[in-house]
C-alpha cells in the first residue's frame, strides 16, 4: 500500500480517536462548558511528570507542580509565551495538554479543558510543531483540509474551508503543491492553516518559527496575531527567542531548568506596531533586556 493508502486507513482510525473529546455538538454538557465563559479553558493543577527509564527504572521529573488557570476572557483569546532553557519540560507541558503521548498523560495533577479532564487529544486543541509536520504526499490543499477530514467534513465543505484558510495565510495560488516545493517559512504557514482550519478553542504551538530567519519570523508573527485576532483561540506558544516572547505574550511564562517548575508569570502589553517596528523600539529593547536578566538569573 502505498503513503497516501496507508494515511487514508489510519485516518478512519484516528477520526473516532478526535470525534470522541470535543464533538460539542453531540454533547451537550461539553457544548454548553464551551459557551460559559465562567468556566477557565485551561486550569493546570500540580501537574508533575515524571519519565521512567525502561531499562534501568531510574525516574527522572520532567515538570514538577505547574500550576496555572486561563480564564475565558468573552470575545478575546489570551496568548501565553513560555520561555524556558532546554529539556525544562516545554514541549512535555504542550503535549499533556494536548493528550498527546509518551508525555500525556500527567504522572501527578490535573489539567482540565473546559472545566472536563484531558483524555486524550480532541480538534478543540490544535498543535503546530517547530519541524515541518506536513504529510509529504498531500498537496498544500489536502494538507490543510487533514484536520477536516478528521472531522468528517463532507469534501466540497472541508475544500472551501481549507481553500479560505489558504488564503488567510497568503498562499493563494500554491494549494496543489506539495510540501517540498515551498521554503519553510510558507511551510509553516501551511501548518498554521491545517491547525486553524479546524476552529480549535486552544491552539499549542512548540516553536514554530525556530528554524525561520529573522525577517520570515517576523512576518510570521505579524501572520500569527492578525489570525490570532480572527479566531479568537488561546494560544500557547513555546520560543526560546526572548523577542518573540515578548512580543507577541499577553503572559509570559518563565519556567526554571529540570526539573521544570512555572517560576514567574510576567503581564506583558498587547503589539500596537508591526513586528519588525516594535522590536526596533527601546523601549521594546527595555523590556527584552528585563526578561533576559530574569532568564539568566533562573539558569
Ligand atoms: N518520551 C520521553 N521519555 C523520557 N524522557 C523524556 C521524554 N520526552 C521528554 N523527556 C525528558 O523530559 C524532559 C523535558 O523534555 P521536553 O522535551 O519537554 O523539554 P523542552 O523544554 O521542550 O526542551 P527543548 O527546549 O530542548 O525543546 C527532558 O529531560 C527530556 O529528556
Ligand atoms: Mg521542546
Amino acid at each position: 500500500m502505498d503513503l497516501r493508502g496507508k494515511i487514508g486507513g489510519a485516518v478512519s482510525r484516528i477520526r473516532g480517536l478526535f470525534a470522541r473529546p470535543e464533538a460539542p455538538a453531540q454533547d451537550p454538557a461539553r457544548f454548553a462548558a464551551y459557551s460559559d465563559t465562567s468556566i477557565p479553558v485551561i486550569e493546570c493543577k500540580n501537574v508533575t511528570k515524571i519519565f521512567k527509564d525502561r531499562r534501568t527504572g531510574k525516574e527522572s521529573i520532567a515538570l514538577e507542580n505547574v500550576s496555572f488557570t486561563i480564564e475565558d476572557l468573552p470575545n478575546m483569546g489570551e496568548f501565553i509565551t513560555i520561555l524556558g532553557p532546554s529539556g525544562c519540560g516545554k514541549s512535555t507541558l504542550l503535549n499533556i495538554i494536548s493528550g498527546l503521548e509518551p508525555h500525556y498523560p500527567q504522572t501527578k495533577g490535573e489539567v482540565k479543558v473546559k472545566g472536563a479532564p484531558v483524555a486524550g487529544p480532541g480538534s478543540d486543541r490544535g498543535m503546530v510543531f517547530q519541524s515541518y509536520s506536513s504529510f509529504p504526499c498531500y498537496t498544500v490543499l489536502e494538507n490543510v483540509a487533514f484536520g477536516l477530514m478528521l472531522k468528517g467534513a463532507p469534501e466540497k465543505e472541508r475544500e472551501d474551508i481549507a481553500a479560505d484558510w489558504i488564503k488567510k495565510v497568503k498562499l493563494a495560488g500554491f494549494e496543489r503543491k506539495y510540501p517540498k516545493e515551498l521554503s519553510g517559512g510558507m511551510r509553516q504557514r501551511v501548518a498554521l492553516a491545517r491547525t486553524l482550519a479546524v476552529n480549535p478553542r486552544i491552539v499549542l504551538m512548540d516553536e514554530p518559527f525556530g528554524a525561520l530567519d529573522r525577517i520570515t519570523r517576523w512576518e510570521m508573527q505579524d501572520l500569527l496575531i492578525e489570525l490570532w485576532e480572527k479566531v479568537q483561540a488561546t494560544v500557547f506558544l513555546v520560543t526560546h527567542d526572548i523577542p518573540e516572547a515578548v512580543y507577541l505574550g499577553d503572559r509570559l511564562f518563565l519556567m526554571t531548568p529540570r526539573p521544570g517548575r512555572l517560576t514567574e508569570i510576567v503581564k506583558l502589553p498587547r503589539p500596537t506596531e508591526k513586528a519588525a517596528e516594535m522590536q526596533r523600539t527601546s523601549r521594546f529593547a527595555e523590556t527584552v533586556n528585563e526578561i533576559s536578566r530574569k532568564v539568566e538569573s533562573i539558569h
